[in-house]
């Protein structure tokens, strides 16, 4: 078997935007502030696959109450014009959500469509509480203007990737935020 070193790059190369140590500080922040404002409660995180994976997985281990963790998966799907896209919703949730505590986890809020849609779903079985974490949010994207209580990081209007984010499901495992290369 050919070392991993040795073996031609699998990926076009990638512009390094957010390091990992950048990321896991912030991360840490937003565990405390989640740990500090849920002191005393025991919040659901409801992770919206598949985005949100990595990024949960570090948040969950940086809260220190007694969480419990869902998943709701969101699909989109763009139909040509750039922000005209079709979002498909499915779960296959089994912890009662109906008055509880409940915290949304994406990996990256745009026009907001996805994560409002999965907020509307999420309303109808009653919480008693729900908020909105995400890594990184494109805040001149959203369509329309949408609160986010918690966010990691501000982006302009560029695709990024890692950390659980994909360019058509490939690069999810980069540990840093970067940009696809337009060059070689
Ligand atoms: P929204 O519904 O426009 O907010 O889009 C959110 C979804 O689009 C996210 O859950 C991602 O799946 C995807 N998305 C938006 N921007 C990016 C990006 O820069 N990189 C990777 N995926 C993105
Ligand atoms: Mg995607």
């Amino acid at each position: 078997m050919t070392p991993v070193s040795q073996r031609r790059p699998l990926y076009q190369p990638i512009e390094l935007l957010i390091d990992e140590d950048k990321i896991q500080r912030r991360v840490k922040e937003l565990g405390l502030q989640i740990t500090r404002d849920y002191a005393g409660r025991e919040p659901v995180i409801v992770g919206v696959l598949k985005g949100c994976t990595v990024f949960l997985a570090d948040l969950i281990r940086n809260i220190n109450l007694p969480v419990e963790v869902e998943f709701i998966s969101a699909a989109s799907y763009r139909k040509g014009a750039r922000q005209d896209k079709n979002i498909e919703i499915t779960d296959a949730m089994t912890i009662d959500l109906h008055g509880r505590d409940l915290l949304i986890v994406e990996g990256i809020v745009e026009t907001g469509r996805t994560v409002s849609r999965i907020a509307q779903r999420l309303k109808q079985l009653e919480p008693a509480s729900m908020e909105i974490v995400t890594l990184l949010d494109k805040p001149s994207a959203h369509r329309p203007k949408i609160e986010l209580k918690y966010k990691g990081f501000k982006l302009g209007n560029e695709f990024v990737v890692g950390y659980g984010l994909d360019n058509t499901q490939k690069y999810r495992n980069l540990p840093y935020i970067g940009r696809v290369s337009e060059s070689r």
